[in-house]
């Protein structure tokens, strides 16, 4: 079974996979694999449960134990017997024996208190249903008060060269300093970063030879040091984001890459609690 050294940098995502042509997706997925990338992020949510029902093809054709499987817990978590119920809902759609990491997809999605559903995920690793916690779209004080409870293995978050509030409220650096894996999310936003065309990036680009996603993962993995998830199924995108590892960025470009601030980003207000003021913390990436 794979462990958090055996990560390969990018994983693989399952958001919008194209189930109008499951043979394709079904390859594009394998090929990846072939590649060397070896962690998957999933959940009940896409395509009200068609993804992870796909996926099951997928595990079919793939060594289970060469593959790190991330789940997210839904909304909403009302009572305890609800965590149990959603692991054996995706344990029964892939027909697989475990999940490696089971995490809260935003801590509002739990009605109850956090750490009860992190308890009851306890209590599924007992049980042999899942293997370790993992923790998505939390603040930094509900990362810590999981982690010095339950211990916290990896953190999904949001974060790229124009979206850095993971970095910029601690939860980076924390998780640097307690050993977790920091995965982003919508590294590429989709293509809309290079889709703006930034004079930095369309420099760095032409100075390097490289696309200008091949410089925002560069940049992300081997100076943020974070790891990147990913949704493609197009071998040519595939290849493309693998030969980002491929290149080295100077210490003075990768720096401008650091300062780079993009004003409305940081000026978002975060509804953590799901309010209905401020922007939820999901849904930050698809602002702008
Ligand atoms: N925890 C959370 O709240 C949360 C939130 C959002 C996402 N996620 C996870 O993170 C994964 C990644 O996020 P995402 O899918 O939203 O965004 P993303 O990975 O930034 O972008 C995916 C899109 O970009 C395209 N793409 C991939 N590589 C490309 C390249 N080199 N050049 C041009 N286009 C490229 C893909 O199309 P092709 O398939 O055609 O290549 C796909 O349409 C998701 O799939 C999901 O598993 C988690």
């Amino acid at each position: 079974m794979l462990e958090k050294d055996d990560f390969f940098p990018i994983g693989i995502g399952t958001y919008k996979l194209n189930l109008e042509d499951k043979e394709n997706t079904l390859k594009g997925l394998l090929y990846s694999v072939e590649k060397g990338q070896n962690f998957m992020s999933t959940a009940l949510v896409y395509d009200n449960g068609r993804v992870v029902d796909f996926l099951k093809e997928f595990f079919r054709k793939v060594d289970r134990e060469k593959i790190f499987l991330m789940a997210h817990l839904e909304r909403y978590i009302e009572k305890l017997e609800d965590v149990e119920k959603q692991v054996n809902e995706y344990l029964t759609k892939m027909d697989i024996d475990y999940i490696d990491a089971v995490q809260v997809h935003a801590s509002y999605v739990s009605k109850i208190p956090l750490a009860e559903t992190y308890n009851q995920i306890n209590e599924l690793i007992k049980k042999g249903k899942v293997r370790y916690i993992s923790i998505s779209n939390s603040s930094l004080e509900e990362l810590k008060e999981i982690n010095e409870k339950f211990g916290v293995y990896s953190f999904e978050g949001v974060y790229n060269l124009e979206c850095k509030l993971n970095e910029n409220i601690g939860i980076i650096n924390y998780c640097k300093e307690n050993n977790i894996k920091f995965i982003c999310y919508q590294a590429l936003r989709r293509n809309r970063i290079a889709n703006n065309n930034y004079p930095l990036l369309t420099e760095l680009s032409e100075k390097y030879g490289k696309t200008q996603n091949q410089i925002l993962l560069n940049w992300l993995i081997k100076e943020k040091g974070v790891l990147a998830l990913i949704k493609s199924t197009n071998k040519d995108n595939i290849d493309s984001n693998l030969e980002s590892l491929n290149f080295e960025i100077s210490i003075e470009d990768m720096n401008k890459l650091n300062e780079f601030k993009h004003k409305g980003f940081d000026t978002v207000k975060i509804d953590w609690k799901e309010t209905g003021k401020g922007v939820l913390i999901d849904q930050l990436a698809n602002q702008f």
